[in-house]
């Protein structure tokens, strides 16, 4: 099963320039309808779970799921886990098999992240595995971390000073991205992606991916942003697909979970093809 690392997945998109949807699921359905977007669209994917969600269904039944969900998968996949600033949970997840994950120590002092994440980078290391490093929390509270204030952004060479004495995979820089719903037009600054790449080429995360435009990923993405994050899509589509399916079933009068799952899982299944379409990760897979 090409389960692989995340490392594996983000420096070919890098390198080749598309980007890969690394996407929040919730539950079984929304794993498995993620993966089978991957496998009809031929595109590597990443799948993504908050702390949240490791607490809500529990290390191990989420870990079967992963197992079951990838057995004989034919695209490049991993699992990778999103905004965590509990080490414990970190450790815990490595220790399971996770492909990667993202310390978020953005809310401690940039030295005092550098020193943790450097011991996390070690930690991933002994198992296989990737780390995802932040110095700038990304705006916006996504399954209850981070805060709607917007954070300080670093300089430059304290980034890439970050970048080369940690060892991370893949960065993740504050570009006046943020999660959730964008009320406008989000202003981002794509240069400081190209100021990080050219001081150090790193596959570059960018997070808040739901609800920026074609031309701002087409961009984003031929400066570096090989990962790119969607969790509020998700939501909304799976959210409203079981509500329009269930004010249908309350106009019939008429009540099949099973056929609620298959409406949910197409829904959720259409959403991930389009970003992967958008992305250029089409056809990717090795
Ligand atoms: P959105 O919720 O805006 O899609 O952002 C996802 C994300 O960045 C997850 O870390």
């Amino acid at each position: 099963m090409p389960v692989v690392p995340l490392k594996e997945i983000v420096d070919r998109a890098f390198a080749e320039r598309y980007g890969v949807a690394a996407i929040n699921v919730v539950n079984d359905l929304t794993m498995e309808a993620v993966l089978a977007a991957a496998v009809r669209e031929r595109s590597p994917v990443i799948i993504q779970t908050s702390v949240k969600t490791v607490r809500s269904i529990g290390l191990d039944l989420l870990f079967a799921m992963w197992r079951e969900t990838t057995a004989g998968i034919e695209v490049p996949v991993s699992l990778h886990l999103d905004h965590c600033p509990d080490r414990d949970v970190i450790s815990a997840c490595l220790r399971k098999g996770w492909n990667s994950v993202l310390f978020d120590a953005s809310s401690l002092p940039v030295a005092e992240n550098q020193r943790q994440t450097i011991e996390v980078v070690a930690e991933a290391r002994s198992y296989g595995a990737n780390v995802e490093g932040e110095i700038e929390s990304i705006t916006g509270v996504e399954d209850d971390v981070g805060s709607d204030e917007a954070a300080d952004t670093q300089s430059l060479p304290v980034a890439i000073e970050f970048i080369r004495a940690t060892g991370i995979d893949v960065f993740a820089p504050a570009i006046g991205n943020a999660h959730g719903v964008y009320h406008s037009e989000p202003k981002l600054d794509a240069q400081r992606v190209s100021d990080i790449v050219a001081e150090q080429p790193i596959p570059i995360a960018l997070h808040g991916g739901t609800g920026m435009t074609d031309a701002q990923f087409t961009d984003l993405i031929a400066r570096g942003c090989a990962k790119v994050n969607i969790s509020t899509a998700l939501k909304v589509s799976y959210m409203k697909a079981n509500l329009d399916f269930l004010r249908a079933a309350e106009e019939r009068n008429s009540w099949d979970p099973p056929s609620l799952f298959t409406a949910v899982r197409g829904a959720v299944l259409d959403m991930a093809a389009d970003h992967m379409r958008r992305f250029g990760s089409v056809g990717k897979a090795w």
